[in-house]
């Protein structure tokens, strides 16, 4: 069975077409990246504006380059939540239209059971149950998937999601959008034992996160040093932080996989491609006999084929939508 995915929640144009859920046939990304760069940020009217130039093309590409027409398309999955509702709407109008025009049918699909589904391109063995680390720059969850439709939030952020944290600390030290990848890469060759950060506790849960306060911390810290004319050597600085926030992802995720006794565990969203939580990650699995999978790094950030998968058990559960579907800026994922 071939979906074509169609994903526009942020600031990605993507396509894809997916065979029975795995196989990724094509996999088309128009970034906004660039644009958005000189304002440090995601501007969602002109991610809006951008999606609206740029998803007629990325179809087509996605059905040409997976030797495809229409007519060998079995259902349209598309993002319908969460994320910037005008970018969304996007999406989500194009998917309608082109249901409407061919009959194929629609089924709308969350992104972070998405981000979830981009295991099951890299892994072909993974199937649920299994404990999920959900973390990009809106999110960060820790979720039970019980079945591929099936969630149950376990763990959560009280204020901002990690990647957002990421985003942020980048900033601090003077490097551009999109800060969490560009962090990574000074980070490799900086000192994380040199900045001391607090182990960040919320009050009524084991679980939760916090990481405002880490965020914080790393302003106060510049600040600070700027004010005695000290240095602050941006990788060390980068380090230090990456290590604080992946080390309290990687011990909140063990403590429910062991107080739920997981088997297995599945890394999700952008944060997922950061190379010290997937080292530690892995590190932490193997101490205890879990296995972990981690989506290949093409499919940690925004894309379409992700949106095919997960679409693909959408569809076989009956999940289709008519044409009173619509985008929505904010939904839980179990709902
Ligand atoms: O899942 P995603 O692509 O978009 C959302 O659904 O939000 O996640 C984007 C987030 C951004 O905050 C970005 O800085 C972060 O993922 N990110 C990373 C890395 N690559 C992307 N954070 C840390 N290390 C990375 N290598
Ligand atoms: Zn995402």
């Amino acid at each position: 069975m071939k979906i074509l995915g169609i994903e526009s929640s942020c600031d990605e144009t993507a396509a894809s077409v997916v065979e029975d859920g795995r196989v990724v046939l094509s996999n088309v990304i128009a970034s906004q990246v660039e644009e958005h760069k000189i304002y440090g940020g995601v501007v969602p009217e002109i991610a809006s504006r951008r999606h609206t130039e740029a998803i007629c093309g990325v179809v087509e590409k996605a059905l040409s380059d997976a030797n495809c027409t229409l007519t060998d398309i079995d259902a349209i999955a598309v993002t319908y939540a969460p994320g910037l509702i005008g970018a969304l709407l996007v999406g989500v109008n194009y998917a309608k239209g082109l249901s409407l025009a061919t009959g194929i049918p629609l089924v709308p699909v969350h992104h972070l059971r998405g981000h979830i589904a981009a295991n099951y391109i890299s892994n072909e063995e993974i199937k649920p149950p299994f404990l999920s680390l959900v973390v990009s720059g809106g999110h960060s969850h820790i979720i039970n998937v019980k079945s591929y439709t099936e969630f149950e939030v376990i763990g959560r952020t009280r204020d901002d999601a990690a990647g957002e944290a990421m985003d942020k600390a980048a900033r601090t030290v003077g490097l551009p959008y999109p800060g969490g990848v560009n962090l990574d890469k000074i980070s490799v060759n900086g000192d994380e034992n040199k900045y001391k950060f607090p182990k960040p506790k919320v009050a009524d849960s084991e679980y939760d996160f916090s990481f405002s306060g880490l965020k914080t911390f790393a302003v106060n810290l510049v600040h600070n040093a700027s004010q005695k004319g000290e240095e602050v050597k941006a990788e060390d600085l980068g380090a230090s932080f990456i290590k604080a926030v992946t080390d309290l992802l990687t011990s909140h995720t063990m403590k429910v996989a062991e107080d739920i006794k997981a088997g297995k565990i599945v890394l999700a969203g952008g944060v997922s491609a950061n190379s010290r939580l997937r080292r530690v990650m892995a590190e932490e699995c193997e101490k205890r006999n879990i296995m972990l999978c981690m989506p290949e790094l093409k499919y940690c950030g925004d894309n379409a084929a992700m949106i095919a998968s997960q679409g693909y058990y959408e569809f076989l559960a009956g999940k289709t939508a008519d044409m009173t579907l619509n985008a929505v800026a904010s939904m839980p994922i179990d709902k």
